[in-house]
């Protein structure tokens, strides 16, 4: 991130005191979509876009939050009580209230915030909020930091601050992404693994379609529903399963004639889209990119067809990414109804996609997209700058 130094001097002025500034990326998954609140298998990496929290205690519990993107200062009292309000800040009062009913004891704090992550758009802005600042509230109240904790409470402020039944995918990506790797996440046992991601022969552009994805978090907290009712559904046959991930695809087709057909497209795209994350995970690993980016576009197919959380803007630029003779593959990425679509692209073929898909989505629906060409980052951290 640029400037830091401009930033830390705005804090100074703001405040009139020395901060503490922890930055935490935003997201994009490559695989693995509405699998995280299935105890499935998810493969995101933390992009090298991040937010930042500049941060000083304080000697009383009141909090103070600024940031540059909206132009009203919020505070609120430390306390395990706290509620949702209806302003910027929920995402702050939420990580603090988490932390607090997680018996950490916290001090007052004043902070400072500012992002490169889009907001809405589907890349986990709201994740890697959460993150900086329950980061940076524990660090400056001397705690060490448990990344799997943190990224729990955080996950339980997005349920009760945010209202959305969230998987644990993004705050945990943003707790632990590693440069140049994605990881593939087990949300069941929370074990992971870190999987190269070679830039030798190809690029992860994140195309914007710029709708913001506003149904969303009614959608995702019914489609979360419809997966626990395709588990009660299928428990009748096949006693003893907790979640999708207990379902086998042999398993399913036998019974999936007796559910009623929202809840069978809806299990259907869990159930394969487990598998084809694992299959990813392998052709990343050796290399086989075609088979990832055909993968990444049975995942797309599945999320429109099946799990209907696709919209005709990330189907157009899904189509015109496909049709492009430098792109391994293409598929929304995120909770969908917006956003945004990662695309595999060949190294060399880049400049010409972006330019291409520019045009071709303009063209049709009015808006220019915005492209990042992305890196693979690291998780949460302090910056010494
Ligand atoms: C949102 C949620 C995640 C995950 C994705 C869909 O980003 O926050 O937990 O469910 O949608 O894969």
């Amino acid at each position: 991130m640029n400037n830091l130094q401009d930033f830390r001097q705005q804090f100074r002025q703001l405040y009139g005191n020395e901060p503490r500034l922890f930055s935490a990326p935003g997201r994009v998954n490559l695989i693995g979509e509405h699998t995280d609140y299935n105890d499935g298998f998810v493969l995101p990496m933390a992009i090298d876009r991040r937010t930042v929290v500049a941060i000083a205690p304080r000697n009383d519990r009141l909090v103070r939050c600024l940031s540059t993107e909206f132009d009203d200062q919020i505070e609120f009292e430390l306390s395990a009580d706290l509620k949702p309000a209806n302003d910027w800040a929920n995402h702050v009062r939420g990580v603090a209230a988490c932390l607090l009913r997680d018996e950490y004891n916290l001090r007052g704090a004043d902070l400072l915030i500012t992002s490169e992550v889009p907001l809405g758009a589907g890349l986990s802005s709201s994740a890697a909020l959460e993150i900086a600042v329950g980061h940076g509230l524990l660090k400056v109240a001397e705690h060490l930091v448990d990344p799997i904790r943190l990224a729990l409470a955080a996950q339980k402020a997005e349920h009760e601050f945010a209202g959305t039944q969230c998987g644990v995918m993004d705050q945990f990506i943003a707790c632990l992404g590693q440069a140049g790797h994605a990881l593939k996440i087990d949300c069941r046992t929370l074990e992971y693994e870190a999987v190269p991601v070679d830039l030798s022969e190809a690029r992860v552009v994140i195309v914007n379609s710029m709708v913001k994805h506003e149904l969303a978090s009614s959608e995702y907290n019914l489609r979360r529903a419809e997966c626990e009712e395709a588990v009660r559904r299928l428990a009748g046959h096949l006693p003893g399963i907790q979640s999708l991930r207990d379902v086998e695809l042999e398993e399913f087709d036998q019974w999936a004639d007796a559910l009623p057909e929202n809840i069978r497209r809806r299990a259907n795209h869990v159930i394969t889209e487990n598998a084809r994350t694992l299959a990813a995970v392998e052709a990343l690993k050796l290399g086989q990119l075609s088979h990832f980016g055909k993968l990444m576009r049975a995942s797309h197919e599945s999320l429109r067809e099946d799990y209907q959380v696709s919209c005709s803007e990330l189907d157009l630029l899904v189509e015109i990414a496909s049709r492009h003779s430098g792109v391994f593959g293409a598929r929304m990425t995120g909770g969908g109804f917006g956003g945004c679509t990662v695309n595999l692209v060949k190294a060399d073929q880049v400049e010409n996609f972006i330019s291409e898909i520019t045009e071709a989505y303009e063209w049709v629906a009015k808006v220019k997209p915005e492209c990042h060409v992305c890196q693979a980052s690291g998780g949460v951290r302090e910056e010494s700058q």
